[in-house]
């Protein structure tokens, strides 16, 4: 396939590539009618997850709509502790809802058995989707870091501090290492199934990876990130990962030499050239970076936006390897004439 590499895989194997490729974390979501009309019609979000045919379906709309330089595929991370029978479900306004385990008998009843044939739907879906997509765009699997799913295994929902899965950690070690272990052993047995499947890149979202600091940053994040990456790369030794430590900042340094990802996803709150100077004495030091404009410019007026792309497309001009993103996934509230603009921006700033 080198040499037939669309720009974002160019840019994620480590080439600078001007305009950065561009695509939006949550941008197959409810800011496009489109989505809200197939969303409305498959009934729960869990069944647009679980239906093929439609999981296909909203994957390609911004593709469509946009022509971004990647689709992701439409899933969700709590699909993995689904598919280990917690039941779940999503709750209109509200967010996820789990049953919470946090005890040694509720998580002996999880079950590893049968956890790939469960999740064989969204096997499916790559397979439509892969067939569907033109050669020059390449599609993102993902899936979460085990300690951004076991909190909210553990909670059972979305929490502010994250506080339920640091009291378990702190009360019961052993618990929570075995979490871990069956965390990072799944995590890259559903990520090496989709490469199967067909997906050209991974993710791993960490999306409360800052909220673990002092020792469980290593115990939480950092170790079993880098043991689901070990397995993984045993299995798809050749197929590029981004790694997403949302709000890492002390440990950043750490997390990349033992992750090893091939691409290093920020936050809007990061300077990307300020990460790529702290990582410029390391053996990551030309990683791909990738992001990070802050979501919220999609919500307002249509002037900060541009302001905030040409500072971007400075800053860019000096820091190598880069994707565009935004910091966060888009939120419903966004307008579509404001990503056109980003668009139509972020590729006129290097004409
Ligand atoms: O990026 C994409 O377009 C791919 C699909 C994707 C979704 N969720 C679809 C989704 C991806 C990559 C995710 C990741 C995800 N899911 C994360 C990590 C990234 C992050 O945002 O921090 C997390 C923490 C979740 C868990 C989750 N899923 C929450 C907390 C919610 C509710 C929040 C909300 O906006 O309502 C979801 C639901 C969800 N996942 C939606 C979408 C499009 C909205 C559900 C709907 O359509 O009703």
């Amino acid at each position: 396939m080198v040499g037939d590499q669309g720009s974002f895989l160019r840019a994620l194997s480590g080439e600078t590539v001007r305009p950065s490729p561009m695509w939006m974390m949550r941008q197959a979501g409810r800011y496009l009618p489109e989505y809200r009309a197939v969303r409305a019609k498959a009934g729960g979000f869990l069944d647009l997850c679980f239906t093929p045919e439609l999981a296909t379906e909203v994957t390609l709309q911004p593709i469509r709509r946009f022509g971004f330089d990647a689709a992701i595929l439409f899933s969700d991370i709590l699909v993995i502790p689904w598919a280990l029978g917690q039941p779940l479900k999503f709750v209109e306004g509200e967010g996820p809802r789990l049953e919470p385990i946090d005890t040694p008998a509720a998580f002996e009843a999880l079950n590893e058995e049968g956890f790939l044939e469960r999740l064989a739907p969204v096997f499916e879906a790559i397979r439509r989707i892969k067939a569907a997509l033109g050669p020059e765009t390449p599609l993102i699997g993902f899936a979460g870091a085990p300690w951004t799913l076991a909190t909210y295994m553990i909670a059972g929902r979305g929490t502010p501090d994250q506080a339920p899965a640091k009291a378990l950690a702190a009360q019961d070690p052993a618990l929570f290492e075995a979490y871990m272990q069956l965390l990072s052993r799944c995590v890259a047995r559903f990520l090496a199934a989709q490469q199967r499947a067909g997906v050209d890149a991974l993710k791993i979202f960490d999306s409360w990876a800052g909220s673990a600091a002092g020792p469980l940053q290593e115990t939480a994040v950092i170790a079993p990130t880098a043991a689901a990456m070990a397995a993984l790369r045993q299995e798809a030794p050749t197929t590029p990962v981004i790694a997403f430590p949302r709000g890492v900042d002390a440990g950043l340094e750490a997390y990349v030499a033992a992750v090893r990802p091939d691409g290093l996803a920020l936050g809007q709150e990061k300077s990307l050239s300020a990460v790529r100077e702290r990582l410029a004495s390391t053996e990551s030091a030309m990683i791909t970076l990738q992001g990070a404009l802050d979501p919220a410019l999609l919500t307002g007026p249509s002037e900060p936006l541009s302001e905030a792309l040409t500072a971007m497309a400075r800053e860019t001009a000096e820091i190598g390897p880069h994707i565009f993103n935004l910091g966060h996934g888009i939120t419903p509230d966004a307008s579509i004439e404001r990503v056109e603009q980003m668009m139509r921006e972020w590729r006129s700033a290097f004409a």
